[in-house]
């Protein structure tokens, strides 16, 4: 029997922020400044989707939660720094962030970007210092894996894409492609290294889960795409309008709010289907899959 899907959540989002907590540096260590905005853009925050996922799927693959605790705030931990970077005057230039000011306002600019340098550290070296997996081989694959989706071929290349588009009318296929790198990258890294923590799945269940991955993680964006148009910025805890403001090309300026919803159901329909294998014991991550759909902020 599956216990509640909000009591789960709530539970996981307490061992993230407890973890992470403890992995980050105290802010009475030298470069206190440094220290206390790392613990300022990382705790006390977010929705957690990111490890939400890696503990979903750490349950089907009979993972410890000790290893995806630490695999989890890894993911956090770059998508913590993603965030920082993206806030800065150079890329979007926002004054809020999970309904704090952003953390180059509430320290500096040098400050922030020595914070997204840290951050991405910290996560791998969390990586390299744990045993994580039960072969050393698996865990060098988990360590590569979360290199490349955070790097130029993952996130920070989606990025590129999607500065230099500002004012431009992308097609379908571009869109689609700078999403699933600025944001699905990460989602999907965060789902299969929560699975490799355990050892029982097989190469063909790996597969269908990196490509439930794939859908939920362009479905992520999205519906974030769609929440910058439709919600308020007292919801998000960031400023919303933003895309439209600046320009960007998203699903809502291509496909318009109504379309867009629907793609983020068709794409809910199509990772559903990935885990259809699965049975029962996907549950975890259909839920999660309907929170990254239906959520509000
Ligand atoms: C926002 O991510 C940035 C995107 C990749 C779309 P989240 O919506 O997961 O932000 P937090 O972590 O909950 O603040
Ligand atoms: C950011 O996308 C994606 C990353 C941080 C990698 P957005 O620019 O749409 O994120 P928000 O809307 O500012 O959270
Ligand atoms: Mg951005
Ligand atoms: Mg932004
Ligand atoms: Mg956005």
């Amino acid at each position: 029997m599956i216990a509640d899907f909000q009591d789960w959540a709530r539970s996981r989002q307490a061992c993230i922020e407890t973890s992470l907590q403890t992995l980050l540096p105290a802010a009475n260590i030298a470069p206190e400044r440094l220290h206390e905005a790392m613990r300022y853009a990382v705790l006390g925050g977010g929705k957690r989707v990111r490890p939400l996922l890696a503990f979903a799927a750490g349950e089907l693959s009979g993972a410890s939660e000790e290893r995806v605790t630490i695999v989890a705030a890894a993911v956090e931990l770059i998508h913590a720094y993603s965030l920082v970077h993206d806030d800065l005057p150079c890329m979007d230039d926002d004054v809020l962030r999970r309904g704090k000011p952003t953390c180059h306002v509430e320290y500096d600019e040098a400050t922030a970007l020595l914070v997204g340098d840290s951050l991405q550290s910290l996560a791998f070296q969390l990586l390299a210092e744990y045993r994580l997996a039960d072969t050393p081989q698996v865990q060098l694959e988990m360590i590569k894996r979360l290199a490349q989706a955070a790097g130029s071929r993952g996130m920070s290349g989606g990025q590129a894409i999607d500065l230099a588009n500002v004012g431009k009318i992308l097609s379908l296929p571009e869109l689609e492609f700078m999403h699933i790198h600025k944001t699905g990258a990460l989602i999907r890294a965060a789902v299969m290294l929560g699975a490799r923590c355990g050892s029982s799945l097989n190469d063909a269940q790996l597969e269908n889960l990196d490509r439930f991955a794939k859908h939920i993680g362009l479905a992520f964006q999205v519906v974030d795409d769609v929440l910058d148009a439709e919600a308020t910025t007292a919801t998000l805890g960031k400023t919303a309008g933003k895309d439209a403001e600046h320009n960007k090309p998203t699903y809502v300026s291509i496909l318009g709010t109504s379309r867009a919803r629907e793609l983020a159901e068709e794409l809910r329909r199509d990772a559903y289907q990935a885990l259809e294998s699965f049975d029962a014991t996907a549950e975890r991550l259909r839920q999660v899959t309907d929170f990254i759909i239906q959520r509000k902020f």
